[in-house]
């Protein structure tokens, strides 16, 4: 038996931004963000919270399993734009489905953060820990983005996605995930700093920052040694993988890492189009539209693969 995926679920905020109202905000313009990031329109959040897009999408999920949410027993929210320190987005999640039953946390593995999720929820489950859990990737990426800097503003979106996972027949054959902490600081967002009684400071202001080539090179290099160690564990060659659902970081990334890799890039779904960069929530939205569109047989054979902040990176091969 292997930890697989019985129901997939997404939620994108209905407020949607094309390029060309960014070239109002910055200097930019439509074909740069195409030409440089693949991307034409984005997803941003007006009301929506972190927690009530996760929410959304975990419904979603959990109707697609056709699952009473009681039997849920372990809830991950990876995100690193919370909307709350406490109570964590899980805990809001659990008590807005009903999921009485569940142990609830969050995880930060920035862009990693689905990955990182399935990762934990697999080593619960394999260990008798839990039997189904539910695992969300969820992002306000908009409230953490300086919408003066051309660099990021383009870039990132608001959206999240989620998965039900429990012990079948055909599931997780392979998972890895890396850390390289030395390099953190090409992607950045701080939060508050100490401010208390003994120190006083003015309330702090601060948004991402990212030396977007630096994370480019990390990731063309990371992403193809990181799915080869993944497919040699397994023993599964890269010809035998029916899709690479790769982070929607900048569709030149999936572009390079297929050509790197020698796999044709029709074997490499995107949405990054029309759902810009969403951090963790991006390979479940992905998932969930590959799901429900009818391109994922069982039996068929998934790459899923995460990359960005912290620096994080890892992936997974599933059997459908
Ligand atoms: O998801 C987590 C991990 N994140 C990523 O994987 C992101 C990885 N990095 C990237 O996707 C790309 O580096 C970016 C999309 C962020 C930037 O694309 P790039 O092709 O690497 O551009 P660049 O930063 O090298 O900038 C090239 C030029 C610069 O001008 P000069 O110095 O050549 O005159 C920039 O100032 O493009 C300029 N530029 C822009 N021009 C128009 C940067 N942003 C913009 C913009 N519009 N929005």
């Amino acid at each position: 038996m292997a930890t697989g995926i019985i129901g997939t679920g997404s939620y994108l905020p209905p407020t949607v931004i094309d390029n060309n109202e960014l070239a109002k905000l910055v200097k930019t313009d439509d074909e740069w963000i195409r030409e440089h990031t693949g991307i034409v329109e984005r997803h941003i959040a007006t009301d929506e919270t972190t927690s009530y897009m996760a929410t959304e999408a975990a419904k979603a999920a959990i109707k697609n399993a056709d699952l009473d949410p009681k039997k849920i027993d372990l809830i991950i929210v990876a995100t690193l734009s919370a909307e709350r320190a406490t109570p964590s987005m899980s805990c809001i999640v659990q008590d807005k489905i009903g999921a009485v039953n569940a142990t609830c946390f969050d995880l930060n593995a920035a862009c990693s953060g689905f990955v990182y999720a399935l990762q934990t929820a697999d080593a619960y489950i394999q260990t008798g820990l839990a039997k189904t859990a539910l695992i969300i990737g969820a992002e306000t990426l908009s409230k953490l983005v300086d919408w003066k800097d051309r660099s990021t503003c383009i870039l990132f979106a608001d959206g999240a996605g989620a998965a039900i996972v429990t012990d079948k027949e055909h599931g997780i054959l392979s998972s890895i995930t890396h850390s390289d902490g030395s390099k953190g600081m090409s992607l950045k967002c701080k939060d508050r700093s100490t401010r208390n009684f003994l120190v006083r400071k003015q309330e702090d202001k601060h948004y991402i920052q990212m030396i977007g080539p630096d994370i480019f090179k990390f990731a063309v290099r990371r992403v193809p040694a990181c799915i080869d160690l993944l497919l040699q564990r397994a023993g599964v060659s890269k010809e035998d993988v029916t899709y690479y659902v790769l982070h929607q970081a900048n569709a030149r990334i999936v572009a390079s890492v297929s050509k790197k890799m020698e796999i044709p890039i029709e074997k490499f779904p995107m949405n990054i189009e029309h759902c810009g960069n969403t951090s963790s929530a991006s390979i479940p939205i992905l998932l969930d539209e590959m799901n429900r569109s009818g391109m994922l047989k069982e039996g068929d054979k998934v790459v899923i693969c995460g990359f960005g902040g912290g620096l994080t990176w890892g992936a997974q091969l599933i059997e459908w």
